[in-house]
């Protein structure tokens, strides 16, 4: 199907915003992005508001009651953060599971199966006991939010036996890049870490580092999650499958702390459902959707 408009979900948030910026540098789709600026916000798109090739509709997804204008639908709204969603968890049932099983059910009840990309988590995998990690191995949500994510991804498997859904999940590992940081999400705690180190940094604050800081994690800049979308989009083969976006390698927490400051940080204790290790097989991604990752965190440290 040829993609003339599209709609971004959860538009001002950290990784929706940058998808915007690349689709419309990349290429010349109509965007409508929606966003009801829970934790995102407006600054994040303010350079785009006024180009006719985009329009922001500050609203909830669940008040949507038609989709059937888009050729693509990029799914990113969501409550996206682990420790928030044990202590909110009917919060975090309606914003992750309820408010995607809306915009499924409005396809569904238009007959319109537009291409479906929905921002899925490597947090599905738990501790995962293959690393490098592939598509394959066993789910272990160890959160209220991988099994949210986890509960789409399979929703979406279910009832494309019953229908003939178009979709594809992206599994992010852990991003990092512009606006990963966010000081008046209410949830900014818990964003992703090298955000909240280069913030600290920037206060003169000391880094926390959660347990030993032993914990590995597979940094992925955002801007290769948004080339990651877009391939999704492009392809034209009914994939309806998930695929691993992340770099491929692991830097420890520890590591990350000791590039961004030095000595100046602290150790605070481990939190509940967090993994071990986070580390991709993105031989999937590669083989059919052409996709790899370009960008290195070195640069995005020196530059930072
Ligand atoms: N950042 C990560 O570490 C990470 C890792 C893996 C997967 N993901 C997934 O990627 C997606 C984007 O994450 P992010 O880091 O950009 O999060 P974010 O919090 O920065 O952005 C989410 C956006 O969704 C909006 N939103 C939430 N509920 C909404 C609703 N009901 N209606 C309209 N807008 C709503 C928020 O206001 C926010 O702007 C999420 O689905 C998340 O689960 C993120």
């Amino acid at each position: 199907m040829q993609i003339n408009r599209v709609l971004i979900t959860g538009v001002a948030g950290f990784i929706g915003s940058n998808l915007l910026d690349y689709l419309l540098e990349k290429t010349t789709w109509q965007i409508t992005g929606i966003d009801n600026l829970s934790t995102g916000s407006k600054n994040n798109i303010s350079t785009h508001l006024n180009t006719t090739r985009f329009r922001f509709v500050k609203d909830n997804i669940r008040n949507l009651n038609s989709v059937k204008q888009y050729d693509c639908i990029f799914h990113l709204a969501a409550l996206p953060r682990i420790q928030p969603s044990f202590e909110f968890v009917t919060e975090h049932i309606t914003e992750n599971l309820t408010s995607s099983m809306h915009i499924i059910e409005l396809m569904i009840g238009e007959n319109h199966f537009p291409k479906f990309v929905f921002s899925s988590s490597s947090a599905i995998y738990g501790t995962p006991t293959t690393i490098p990690t592939p598509e394959t191995e066993a789910i272990e949500c160890l959160s209220p939010y991988a099994f949210q994510k986890y509960e789409v991804e399979k929703y979406l498997e279910l009832l494309s036996t019953r229908y003939p859904l178009d979709y594809i999940c992206l599994r992010y590992f852990n991003p990092y890049g512009p606006r990963s940081f966010n000081p008046e999400n209410k949830f900014n705690a818990y964003s992703s870490v090298v955000g909240i180190f280069l913030y600290r940094r920037e206060k003169g604050q000391k880094l926390l580092v959660t347990g030993e800081g032993s914990q590995k994690r597979d940094f992925i800049h955002v801007s290769d999650l948004a080339k990651a979308n877009y391939l999704a989009a492009i392809n034209p083969n009914k994939l309806n499958t998930a695929f691993n976006i992340g770099n491929g390698s692991t830097l420890s927490v520890l590591e990350l702390a000791q590039r961004i400051s030095g000595k100046d940080y602290e150790f605070i204790p481990k939190r509940e459902g967090e993994s071990d290790i986070t580390f991709a097989d993105v031989k999937k991604a590669k083989d059919l959707l052409g996709w790899h990752p370009e960008q290195k965190m070195e640069d995005y440290l020196k530059s930072n």
